[in-house]
């Protein structure tokens, strides 16, 4: 028994992780915009284009926050902090370009790796289930703006093959139809329901990943630009159709508009929106490239954090101010209410840069799920077999099947808000991870080089597990669906683990 808790906790000890980066030597060549460029590329999407109109209005499985969204983004926003004051610590001891999976393997060991790469995959691969619909929702919005122009069974495709069970029936819900008129029913019983455009673009990306693509910082940086001009574009033109009454009521009721669900709605809300938030991680990986890490990386994170803070409050105070809350489009919001304001124009434009913006995160989305399930394999969690490189492509190609698979399948039975919420739960596994170990490497190794030191310490980084944890056992009380898939995921994990990774690593 002593025997197998020790091997639970072994570690990779930190210095060879980092003898590994010294064989590697890459070139350190980013600077703080370079940095902020990261940050912003891997925080800005599917949240602000798409989360936001469930996170403001509610859905099948939560509350809405109302025009109180603005207050649920800050909360979130200071949510992060603590977490991201620790990414800064680790990254500048390991400057590894790896992943929250790798530090918790040099600081907790190797059971608690497993479970973070595990529940890691919630995020790249249930993750690009949501990114997915919610690139499906702005084409069909895009598509909407050529209703004159294309055949009608374009512009009429059917919504059981466009969308899921679990949306359909909510909407059927909600406009009070029946859901036999909207899809049909196996055996008169069960509903069906798939996604054709989100399964053929699953494809198409692991065909893409399959015979091997080059990440481009120049593509990042142009789908950079492009999400911030089509956010700017929507709050330049909205901001003259506010209507303060869409905020605030218009007889002295002013908290029951703004906060319909009152302090209930604005922490869901949190929890929700928190989706729009995550990836803030990733100029931490970007440690070992970077030209000054100690002082740029923690101004990059926190500056990451403020300016989409920032950001965010204006799409949410212009799009709550434009659109009443009942009139939130769910599936595409910001393209909707352009279209509200008749400003087709530009509902078309973002819809078209919508799309783009949504492929290309699926696509590096799907890429890093296969890296990460690539290192796991290669330290032997996971079976030999799914690291198979192809013989021409040189790619993981049975690795990426795999993962493409997985989405196709959960697209069916899972829809937008249920992916983003399980991706919730796999990004605060890792930012608790990720304060614990700061503290467990405080003591383990004191004598490492530590450029930039969280303060405070064990403060700061207790704060972030107390925030995290909090957020989360609050959304156990108040969610279902997801939280028994998010517990039925950590077990399948434990399973997977005891049957077979703890013997294969030995
Ligand atoms: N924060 C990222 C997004 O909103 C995950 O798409």
């Amino acid at each position: 028994m002593k025997n197998i808790i020790k091997n639970l906790f072994t570690t990779k000890s930190a210095k060879e992780l980092i003898e590994r980066t010294k064989t590697g030597s890459l070139k350190k060549t980013l600077n703080i915009c370079d940095l902020f460029t990261i940050g912003i590329g891997a925080v800005v999407g599917t949240g602000i284009l798409t989360i936001i109109g469930t996170a403001i209005q509610g859905s099948a499985e939560n509350i809405g926050a109302g025009p109180a969204i603005t207050i649920s983004m800050i909360l979130a926003a200071l949510v992060c902090v603590f977490p991201a004051l620790c990414y800064s610590e680790i990254a500048s001891v390991i400057p590894v370009a790896g992943s929250t999976y790798t530090y918790t393997y040099a600081a907790l060991g190797e059971f608690f790796a497993w479970i973070v790469g595990w529940v890691l995959m919630l995020n790249y691969v249930i993750g690009n289930v949501t990114v997915a619909s919610a690139w499906c929702g702005y084409l069909t919005q895009f598509l909407k703006g050529f209703s004159a122009h294309l055949p009608s069974f374009i512009i009429n495709f059917p919504l059981f093959l466009r969308s899921d069970v679990r949306s359909i029936c909510y909407m059927c819900e909600n406009y009070g139809l029946d859901p036999h008129s909207q899809m049909p029913f196996i055996f008169d019983k069960i509903p069906f329901a798939i996604n054709l455009p989100v399964i053929l673009l699953t494809l198409f990306a692991t065909l893409i990943l399959v015979k091997g693509i080059k990440e481009s910082t120049r593509f990042a940086t142009v789908m950079v630009g492009l999400n911030l001009l089509m956010i700017f574009s929507f709050i330049a033109v909205s901001a003259f159709y506010v209507r303060p009454e869409n905020w605030f009521g218009t007889m002295g009721n002013w908290w029951t508009t703004f906060a319909p669900n009152g302090v209930h709605g604005i922490f869901m809300g949190t929890f929700i929106i928190f989706f729009a938030y995550i990836g803030f991680d990733a100029v931490s990986t970007a440690a070992e490239e970077a030209k000054n890490p100690q002082k740029d990386i923690p101004v990059a994170i926190l500056g990451t954090l403020t300016f989409c803070t920032i950001l965010y409050i204006l799409v949410a105070l212009v799009l709550t101010g434009v659109v009443p809350v009942s009139g939130i489009n769910p599936s595409a919001p910001i393209a909707a209410a352009l279209h509200m304001i008749n400003k087709d124009f530009l509902a078309g434009f973002i819809s078209i840069a919508a799309v783009c913006a949504l492929a290309s995160v699926f696509l590096i989305c799907q890429l890093a799920a296969t890296r990460i399930l690539y290192a796991m394999s290669r330290d032997k969690f996971l079976p030999r077999v799914l690291r198979a490189v192809h013989r021409k492509h040189r790619t993981p190609h049975v690795m990426t099947w795999l993962v493409g698979a997985v989405i196709i399948v959960c697209s069916i039975f899972m829809d937008l808000n249920i992916s983003a919420q399980l991706c919730n739960y796999g990004t605060f596994t890792a930012l608790i991870a990720i304060c614990i170990a700061v503290i467990v490497l405080r003591k383990t190794e004191p004598d490492l080089k530590r450029s930039f030191k969280v303060p405070f310490v064990p403060l700061f980084p207790l704060l972030g597990v107390i925030t995290c944890t909090g957020l989360v056992i609050y959304s156990f009380n108040q969610l279902s669906t997801s939280v028994y898939m998010f517990a039925l995921w950590v077990i399948i994990g434990i399973i997977i683990y005891a049957c077979f990774s703890y013997r294969n690593l030995r």
